[in-house]
């Protein structure tokens, strides 16, 4: 296979999706060395380079074409399309399996002083959010106006700072939540990570590699099951 023709993924550089993310693909026989300072790491085995970026940035890479495959988490990937459907940007990508890791929730959190009944008690109110279209999509099912804040981090700490009324971010444990004298009121997505794929028709070499990836993907989760 020429450089060119090598099978691009796009891997969350830290956080808490690259571990696993990187221990499926070592499972799966792909050998590689992480230098922490590269974007790039090229497998020593096998036609595939890694992309280390943000995870936010993976949705769009693979929907953009520019990695062929990326491990993401669902709750990013589905914020990612309802933000680009508005914009008319390419906003669809296989999504070739959802994954046994990276289990989190996207979920409405206030105060501990705040008394709240239910969502319609954030009538008007303002939230913080990193998630500003999962968020509006909950809330206008619900019927409920509220005014937006957003911050691509520090969420948290946002009604203490007195810049919103309440929080709508990923829970996982509820340890960040507790922390910030906030609890969890509703969820309103559920997620997990996932293995996705860009639309772009690919070579039948590098389709040929995907399969064999994905089948040891199947084996290797069989087992763990
Ligand atoms: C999420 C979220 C909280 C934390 C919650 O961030 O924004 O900071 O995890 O986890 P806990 O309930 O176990 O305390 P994430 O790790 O996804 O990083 P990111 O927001 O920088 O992408
Ligand atoms: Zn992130
Ligand atoms: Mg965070």
């Amino acid at each position: 296979m020429s450089e060119s023709g090598r099978l691009r993924i796009a891997i969350q550089k830290s956080g808490r999706l690259s571990k696993e993310s990187m221990k499926l693909l070592k499972s799966c026989g792909v050998k590689f060395n992480i230098n922490e300072q590269r974007l790039i790491a090229h497998s020593d085995n096998m036609p595939i380079d890694l992309l280390r970026v943000r995870d936010d940035d993976i949705p769009g890479l693979v929907m953009d074409g520019v990695v062929d495959l990326g491990f993401i988490g669902e709750n990013v990937l589905e914020e990612e399309q309802l933000e680009r459907q508005q914009l008319d940007k390419p906003a669809t990508c296989q999504k070739l399996r959802q994954l046994d890791f990276g289990a989190c929730r996207l979920s409405l959190a206030v105060p501990t002083e705040f008394s709240y009944d239910s969502a319609a008690s954030l009538e008007g109110l303002r939230i913080a959010t990193s998630y500003p279209n999962l968020l509006r999509r909950y809330m206008q099912e619900k019927g409920i106006s509220y005014r937006d804040c957003m911050l691509k981090g520090s969420v948290e700490v946002a009604p203490r700072a007195g810049l919103a009324d309440g929080i709508c971010d990923l829970v996982s444990t509820g340890a960040t939540l507790e922390a910030n004298g906030l609890y969890e009121t509703e969820v309103i997505y559920r997620s997990t990570a996932c293995l996705i794929q860009s639309e772009q028709e690919q070579t039948p070499a590098k389709q040929a590699l995907i399969d064999k990836l994905l089948s040891r993907i199947n084996s290797v989760t069989q087992a763990r099951e």
